[in-house]
């Protein structure tokens, strides 16, 4: 009987870490008495400085939670208000569907259960997934049409080669020179097109060194008025991923950076951990974020939807493919690439889902919310 208890008391426990959802239990004195890692992600504080904390004391004095939670005490029925918008501590407004449910079966575990399901999340996810399928799209047709040049293009430049051979006079080999150099350049473009076409290295690596190695590689071409600052999360487990293909992704994003800050700025290199994270649809256990943060002007709001796409550029000598060869590398490792932005801050995150680490990599440093 005693082990069929532990066993269902262990499942609860398991339920409730998983949960995407943030629930939490308030006594009758309305102080908190349960916290699920999906509330400790909300609030972006850990269960044990949030604990014993009255509600008041979590959620500002006209909180339309706050009076649900009241109201709660008084009935003994359940109830949702839907669309709440949510002032969390220290954090921007978030708006969430909000339900109450008094628990008074049992004199001593009587209270209030609260269930949580952010607005937010679920328009982050829906937009994530949006992102995901138009740039998928996208790249197969330009992989398509970058296939179907790049074949004529050598019987192009072959055919240019052998007439060259025969040409009689010296000067008539200025317009093969020109075929063959623009047959090149075409090249060129369609072969960046295509992406890097090695196959993934998949090795275990740990992403600080990947970051320090990048920050060394940057700092060498850097004007003296731009820094790289860093904020690591040390309890990051290991991240299984092709080192050449991570470095040349977080690579084309610093270097955006630099570029857009032009002689002075601040770039900073952020990780994170983060727990019951979704990429697009899917929910990981575990997720390494890797946040590029910069205080240059913004992106160019008549970009900003699209320049994840190949060949989108806002600037003169830029290609534009930097972003969209960053966003495919991350999504060969199951990954994506976020972005957020506006006149002084703009950040690049890298979600890269870290499924096999261990249990205890669950331990983590939650100072802030899901980019939504
Ligand atoms: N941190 C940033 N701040 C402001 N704008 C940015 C930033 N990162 C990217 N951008 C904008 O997004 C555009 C697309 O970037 P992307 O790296 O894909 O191409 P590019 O830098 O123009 O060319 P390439 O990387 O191929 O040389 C940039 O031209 C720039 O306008
Ligand atoms: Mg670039």
């Amino acid at each position: 009987m005693n082990a069929e208890n532990n066993l269902s008391t262990g499942l609860h426990q398991r339920i409730l870490d998983n949960l995407s959802h943030a629930v939490l239990m308030f006594d009758t004195a309305l102080r908190l008495v349960f916290i699920n890692p999906a509330g400790e992600m909300l609030f972006a504080i850990s269960a044990s400085r949030l604990l014993g904390l009255s509600a008041e004391e979590i959620l500002p004095g006209d909180s339309p939670l706050l009076a649900a939670l009241k109201r709660g005490l008084q009935s003994s029925h359940p109830t949702t208000e839907y669309e709440v918008q949510l002032s969390l501590p220290g954090q921007h407004t978030i708006t969430a569907d909000c339900t109450v449910t008094p628990l008074s079966t049992c004199p001593d575990d009587s209270g209030l259960l609260v269930e949580l399901r952010p607005l937010d999340h679920q328009r982050r996810v829906a937009r994530e997934e949006q992102q995901i399928a138009r740039q998928q799209t996208f790249r197969t047709l330009v992989r398509g049409l970058a296939h179907e040049i790049k074949n004529p293009l050598g019987g192009l430049r072959g055919a240019a080669q052998l007439l060259e051979r025969e040409l009689p006079a010296a000067e008539l080999k200025e317009y093969t020179a020109i075929i063959i150099g623009e047959a090149d350049r075409l090249r060129n473009l369609v072969d960046h097109l295509l992406g890097p076409n090695t196959i993934a290295r998949k090795e275990s690596l740990n992403i600080h060194r990947i970051l320090e190695h990048i920050r060394q590689l940057v700092q060498a071409e850097l004007p003296t008025g731009i820094h790289i600052l860093t904020d690591y999360d040390p309890s990051i487990p290991h991240i299984t991923g092709d080192r050449d293909q991570l470095i040349q992704a977080v690579l084309n994003v610093v270097r955006n950076a630099v570029q857009a800050l032009g002689d002075e700025g601040e770039i900073t290199l952020r990780t994170r951990a983060r727990r019951q994270f979704t990429i697009g649809s899917r929910q990981h256990r575990l997720v390494c974020q890797v946040c590029i943060i910069d205080n240059g002007p913004g992106i160019p709001e008549e970009l900003a939807e699209n320049i994840f796409f190949p060949m989108v550029s806002g600037r003169a000598d830029g290609t534009g493919l930097g972003l969209s060869i960053a966003q495919s590398l991350i999504n060969q490792h199951d990954g994506l690439i976020t972005c957020k932005s506006r006149p002084g801050l703009t950040r690049f995150c890298l979600l890269l889902p870290l499924e096999h680490s261990g249990p205890d990599s669950g331990k983590t440093t939650t100072t802030e919310r899901n980019p939504s």
